[in-house]
């Protein structure tokens, strides 16, 4: 039996006989077997940890024990329950099954069928363990969050690769959101939830006329308030999940044009009736598109993107927020040098 050397089995059985056989095999195997005598020694023996296999006879009294059987699935889910039954006990097998136990033995007991489902028990409970172990040390969540990251990234970028030639403007619009609500204070995991959100934020443009996302000379009114829609088609792509970076995407994506003095678009919110992800992007997204060249204009010299910017303190901006995105300029500068430097190692 492998893994099984520190696999700690407990035995409830009234006879102590049946229990002398089983510990017999078991210890014969490398297993530590404990034994209770009842239901309440055995509860006893459980909350002090450590069993990878629970054996009980069936004989425990038939409602009591059902309901135990189906407490320890909810306290200690990684102990196998294991039942030795008659072949007479077979409908209370099932009722046992049901509630949670792992699986059963039959009497007369066969040894060759108990440590083969001790075994199987014990490989269960080691597979939980580590699962639960890596868990509580976050990798998988790291390697889910890398996928969930480069896919999210590539998506966008297909979305906007029409007037993003590079992808660049995406991945500094995540890491400078993230970095600026850091700076506010905003907790890790929601500065983790900007990083990712802030780059859909113009993911509504995919339902913009070529036409129009890359005309090079202004637009009508008309073409404008065409263009104005991208975010409310970026609310309806992103809307209607669970998932809270998805929530904060949508809101990003509906109100990074509104301002704080009330004249954006696309519904006229004002201060604090915008939500604070899409305050912080609406400033970056202004910083990102005065340091680099449009279609239709060069980019400003760095002295001229914050004397702009200064002009729409209070009004386009939320002034709190303004003052703290100066302060950290010198980050989101290395932050535009890094993925300048990395190109788009999506
Ligand atoms: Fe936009
Ligand atoms: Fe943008």
């Amino acid at each position: 039996m492998t893994e099984s050397q520190a696999a700690r089995i407990l035995i409830v059985d009234s006879e102590p006989q049946t229990s002398m056989i089983l510990s017999g095999w078991l210890e014969a195997e490398g297993c530590e077997c404990v034994f209770a005598g009842d239901v309440d020694e055995a509860s006893e023996r459980l909350e002090q940890g450590g069993f990878s296999v629970l054996l009980a006879d069936i004989a425990i009294p038939e409602k009591s024990g059902l309901e135990w059987v189906a407490k320890i699935k909810e306290g200690h889910s990684d102990v196998g329950v294991i039942m030795v039954a008659g072949a007479e006990d077979r409908k209370k097998v099932i009722e046992f099954l049901k509630v949670g136990a792992y699986g059963f033995v039959a009497k007369p007991l066969d040894q060759d069928e108990v440590i083969l489902q001790v075994a199987n028990a014990i490989e269960r409970n080691r597979l939980l363990l580590a699962s639960q172990q890596v868990q509580t040390n976050g990798q998988p969540s790291v390697q889910i969050g890398r996928r969930e990251e480069n896919t999210i990234l590539r998506l966008v970028w297909a979305a906007e690769c029409r007037d993003e030639a590079t992808g660049d403007h995406i991945r500094r619009m995540g890491l400078y959101s993230g970095g600026l609500a850091e700076a506010l204070g905003w907790d890790q995991q929601s500065v983790e939830n900007i990083r990712l959100a802030a780059t859909m934020h113009d993911i509504g443009k995919i339902g913009i006329a070529d036409g129009i996302l890359l005309r090079a000379e202004r637009l009508t009114s008309e073409e404008f308030s065409v263009l104005k829609r991208h975010t409310e088609m970026g609310a309806r792509i992103l809307e209607g999940s669970d998932i809270p970076m998805l929530q904060m995407a949508r809101d990003i994506a509906l109100c990074h044009h509104e301002r704080w003095d009330g004249s954006g678009y696309s519904q006229g919110l004002a201060a604090e009736e915008i939500p604070e992800s899409a305050r912080i992007v609406a400033i970056l997204d202004v910083y990102d598109a005065l340091s680099h060249p449009r279609v239709y204009r060069p980019s400003h010299p760095k002295d001229e993107v914050t004397a702009i910017m200064e002009d729409g303190r209070g009004k386009h901006f939320d002034p709190r927020i303004f003052d703290v995105f100066l302060e950290v300029k010198p980050i989101l500068q290395s932050i535009r040098k890094q993925v300048e430097e990395e190109g788009t190692p999506f």
